[in-house]
């Protein structure tokens, strides 16, 4: 057992085999809610406390990222960064995105609308649920401004190997976009070899919605602007004589244009102390091994896996065909199992609270469902 289940509400009286859809919320996390209503209570100090909760959550997610916090903003959520991306390159016709058809619709949607500049949306087809770097690389030529990828696949499980990834885009001269929130928090994020990474907060990070994390890599885009403007958004307010000239900040807080969620704020950084307590490493050991366990018992099971079986090719995720999924999920979770169905296919996913016992118990309920 890596961490207590006693420090999660709602882990007594069921095996949560789910991180990828939702997580549990930490005990604690109640605490960091009373201190952000308390806070909020307070007038402006109470606002100087929201500055220092936010700047230490940023903090924490720059060590998260392994890069400075000044890179990081906070955003309402991933397909809110993919968005703000898409607006904030200037593009050319002729230019082109590439992206997998795997990919999760907030990674492929925001791209489309380029269309009309001109700008060619281009898919990478899975070869048996996989998408190799070979593969993505396949289709860049000189007019790709964006590559975007999962760190981790929300349906297939496939974790990308981000350091030949990066190596292949950035030989082309395009820019690298990661989407990592099936990553960030059970597995590290090296979001230096990125341009962009973005993740939800309230998967495996622990957090809640309302948050998100998103890394701007500012020496390799210095210039870039914020396509979202607000009162958030300038390094000083130049007041109502001049209420149209402003500087953007030099960090990435100008693509934040207003208040983010402070509650979600103090929730996030309550849960990132939390998991840097526990180690991304060490975590990532203990999920490997409790996912090799379900990948193991499924192929016992002869059931068509979609995920990897190389562990620096997968993270938390595991992944196997299944036609009926949400039957199959319901069956499971009248017995007190939490699994993940859609796209027809089902989503196993193995956290720091989970045990093997939980594992087994899956595996075991799983040998008697007529569904599968
Ligand atoms: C890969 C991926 N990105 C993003 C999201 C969610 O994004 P958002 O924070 O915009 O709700 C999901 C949700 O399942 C996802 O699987």
């Amino acid at each position: 057992m890596l961490v207590p289940k006693d420090d999660f509400i709602g882990l007594d009286d069921q095996v949560h085999l789910c991180a990828g859809g939702e997580t549990p919320a930490l005990k604690s996390h109640q605490d960091a809610v009373a201190r952000f209503f308390l806070d909020k209570a307070r007038g402006e100090d109470g606002r100087d406390q929201f500055e220092e909760t936010y700047l230490k959550c940023k903090e924490r997610a720059g060590r998260l990222f392994n890069v400075s916090p000044e890179e990081i903003a906070f955003l309402s959520s991933t397909s809110e960064g993919v968005n703000l991306l898409a607006h904030a390159l200037d593009w050319e016709p002729g230019d082109n995105v590439v992206v997998a058809d795997v990919e999760f619709p907030s990674d492929v949607l925001p791209w489309t609308r380029l269309e009309r500049l001109g700008v060619e949306l281009r898919l990478v087809r899975h070869r048996e649920w996989q998408v190799s770097v070979a593969d993505l690389e396949s289709r860049i030529d000189s007019r790709t401004r964006v590559v975007a990828v999962s760190l981790v696949s929300f349906l297939t499980g496939q974790r990308q190997l981000l350091h030949e990834l990066s190596r292949a885009v950035r030989s082309s001269g395009a820019l690298l976009s990661v989407d990592a929130t099936h990553a960030a928090g059970a597995v590290p994020v090296e979001a230096g070899l990125a341009d962009f990474v973005m993740s939800s907060c309230y998967k495996w990070l622990l957090g809640a919605h309302g948050v998100s994390v998103f890394y701007w890599n500012r020496s390799r885009l210095p210039d870039l602007k914020p396509p979202f403007l607000g009162w958030h958004t300038p390094a000083t307010l130049t007041g109502w004589r001049h209420p149209t000239r402003y500087e953007p900040r030099p960090d990435a807080a100008r693509f934040e244009p207003g208040n983010p969620s402070w509650i979600s704020v103090y929730i996030l950084e309550n849960a990132l102390g939390y998991l840097s307590r526990v180690g991304v490493p060490e975590i990532e050991s203990y999920v490997l091994e409790l996912s090799e366990r379900v990948l193991h018992g499924l192929a016992e099971l002869g059931l068509e896996i979609m995920t990897p079986s190389r562990p620096q090719e997968r993270a938390g995720n595991v992944c196997f065909v299944a036609p009926r999924e949400k039957a199959v999920m319901r069956w499971l979770d009248e017995r007190g199992i939490l699994i993940w169905g859609d796209s027809q296919r089902i989503r196993v996913s193995t956290h720091l609270y989970n045990t093997a016992d939980d594992v087994e118990a899956f595996l075991e309920t799983l040998k008697r469902c007529p569904l599968v």
